[in-house]
């Protein structure tokens, strides 16, 4: 069966991968903020995931205003990436895992969610960065990826409950899938940034903080906020935090915190998170 060995929770700034792309990794400005990825690098090597599920929000790649799904997952054996115009380099297809990506679909559709099926998906960089940052070296991501999309764009937008209740049934379907497969979980973005209008740069560290911690222990408790409350409190980019609670919803069994790195700002935000997941049939095992 499938287990979920744990998850990840990361800023996907477009400008991280200009500072790959120029090897501004060690330079003053950048190295503290890559330097939080080392710890999720050593775990990687330890837990071998095969595939990542990977919660993210599309800026206008794929979705535009114009057709804006509320949840989209992707249900293709490839990705592309293409020009987005940040002036960064155009990333290598990422594989997918078309036949892993139906299960899941048929479990949320099977939980009454009424999600968008795309066989046929561009990812942007809310998807590419966290990637590069995670398997860094510009060679071919080693897991296969299902990508699943939420809309942090256009409002309306999806309550916190109804982001964690779509990551908790993410999990279960994960759970009894029948293949071997060890799935990692990411949730990209946040946390709270304003890009434009009156308050472009506000960044809210305590905030953030106090839902790093809930993330941890309590994702329930972020469930009291409204949208409109989280703009507030976040910034109109903080809501990306959907993507991080889909993230921990998905995570079913005993959690815990490895390691977090908090510096700010790279460009508006940079946050960086990993956690543990137990399974809890696993537990009582032990
Ligand atoms: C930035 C942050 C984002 O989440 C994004 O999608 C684009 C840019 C930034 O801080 O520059
Ligand atoms: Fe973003």
């Amino acid at each position: 069966m499938a287990r979920i060995v744990g998850g990840v929770g990361t800023t996907h700034v477009p400008s991280i991968g200009k500072a790959i792309a120029e090897h501004k990794d060690k330079d003053p400005y950048w190295s503290p903020f890559f330097d939080g990825f080392h710890a999720v690098h050593q775990w990687l090597g330890r837990v071998k995931p095969d595939v990542a599920v990977v919660f993210y929000n599309d800026h206008g790649l794929n979705f535009f205003l114009d057709k804006l799904p509320t949840f989209a997952v992707g249900a293709a054996n490839e990705y592309r990436n293409e020009d987005e115009g940040w002036g960064i380099p155009v990333s290598k297809a990422l594989a997918g895992d078309a036949a892993f990506s139906w299960h899941l679909i048929n479990a949320l559709v099977a939980d009454e969610f009424d999600i968008t099926m795309c066989q046929d998906m561009l990812v942007d960089h809310a998807v590419t960065i966290p990637m590069a940052l995670m398997w860094p070296g510009g060679g071919s991501c080693p897991v296969k990826i299902v990508p699943i999309s939420i809309n942090t764009v256009q409002h309306l937008l999806p309550s916190v409950s109804r982001c964690l209740k779509l990551g908790r049934s993410i999990g279960h379907a994960i759970e009894s899938y029948e293949q071997d497969l060890r799935v990692m979980i990411v949730g990209t973005g946040g946390l709270s940034h304003q890009l434009d209008g009156e308050r472009a740069g506000f960044i809210n560290k305590e905030f953030d903080q106090l839902c790093m911690d809930k993330i941890v222990n309590d994702p329930d408790a972020l469930t009291r906020y409204t949208i409109s409350q989280l703009v507030e409190q976040a910034g109109a980019q903080g809501v990306e935090l959907l993507n991080w609670v889909a993230m921990r919803g998905a995570l079913t069994g005993r959690v815990s915190e490895l390691h977090r790195n908090y510096h700010i700002p790279i460009s508006n935000t940079a946050a960086t998170m990993l956690l543990d997941n137990q399974a809890v049939a696993q537990r009582q095992a032990a």
